[in-house]
């Protein structure tokens, strides 16, 4: 497997456009419009218990958008050698997650639906689920 020198500083928070008007709001993602990747599969977390923290695990090849459709939480990126901390907490704004990055998902709030769209399959040969794994990687 080839270095993988990405940080944490190379993720960033995204505005995604919003068409309103008094019946409400829209947000729209298309794929290589407002996306910078062809979404392959979509999935949500939701009914998170209260104190929970999921995550753990880093990825490969896998990139993401991570969105908060309902309420808020937090994620915690990490490079192996620099954490940084991205709330999220409305439905148009998104958390690009580049492959080759730790990540922990916490302080969801109550009801919170934490929605992802990943660039490929479901693979668990992409998972990097041991912490000291992923540190000998990013070396
Ligand atoms: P995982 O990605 O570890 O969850 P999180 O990062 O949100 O804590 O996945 C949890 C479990 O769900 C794991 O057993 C694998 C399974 N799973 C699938 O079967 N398909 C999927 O697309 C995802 C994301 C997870």
């Amino acid at each position: 497997m080839k270095k993988n020198n990405n940080t944490v500083f190379d993720c960033s928070l995204i505005d995604i456009y919003k068409v309103h008007n008094e019946l409400g709001n829209i947000t729209v993602l298309e794929n290589q419009k407002n996306i910078p990747f062809d979404v392959k599969r979509i999935y949500y977390l939701y009914d998170i218990p209260g104190g929970q923290t999921r995550g753990g695990h880093a990825h490969y090849e896998l990139e993401q958008y991570i969105i908060a459709a309902s309420g808020s939480f937090d994620v915690i990126l990490d490079d192996g050698e620099n954490t940084k901390n991205f709330t999220l907490n409305r439905p148009n704004l998104a958390l690009h997650i580049i492959p080759g990055l730790w990540r922990e998902l916490d302080n969801f709030s109550s009801g919170s639906i934490s929605l992802v769209l990943a660039s490929n399959k479901y693979d668990e040969d992409d998972y990097i689920r041991d912490y000291n794994k992923f540190l000998d990687f990013k070396k």
